[in-house]
């Protein structure tokens, strides 16, 4: 096991319910730690540039309109395996096949509106960290 860090999203369906403390909750839960999160406005090309590789996927347009449609919360998460741990607390894409407990399961709204987005790879997470925070220093 190593200190990673891993990249979050808490996505416009959970700041318009007022849920990022509820969310942080779950995640400070897991033992990782919050090193760094701003509240922005994705802009449209952010958004399509984030989600590039889904391009040629069908739900691909309306990802984009979702993502941009209200204010999100861009995190830093860092500990233990941060990317897996925080993936198994997000659960499954689907709420209907996420697991009792996750934040999916939770308060997710659909496949779509499934309030979190978690970095699926260690090479990922760098460059997603990256796109968000290369302004700051992280202190962890
Ligand atoms: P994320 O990237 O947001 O952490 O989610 P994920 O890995 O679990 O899911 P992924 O396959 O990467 O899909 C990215 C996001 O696209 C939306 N989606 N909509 N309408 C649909 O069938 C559909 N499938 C995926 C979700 O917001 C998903 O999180
Ligand atoms: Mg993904």
């Amino acid at each position: 096991m190593a200190i990673e860090r891993t990249f979050s999203i808490i996505k416009p369906d959970a700041t318009r319910r007022n849920l990022t403390g509820a969310i942080n909750k779950k995640i400070e839960e897991t033992g990782l730690h919050i090193v760094a999160q701003k509240r922005l406005h994705l802009t449209t090309d952010q958004a399509q540039k984030f989600y590039e590789v889904h391009k040629e996927r069908p739900f691909y347009n309306d990802l984009v309109t979702f993502m941009t449609s209200g204010p999100v919360v861009v995190q830093v998460l860092e500990g233990e395996n941060a990317v897996a741990t925080y993936r198994d607390v997000m659960g499954a894409t689907d709420p209907a096949n996420a697991d009792a407990g996750t934040i999916r399961a939770e308060y997710a709204e659909g496949i779509e509106a499934n309030s979190v987005h978690g970095s699926d790879s260690q090479d990922n997470a760098e460059i997603e960290v990256d796109f968000f925070f290369s302004d700051i220093e992280l202190v962890g």
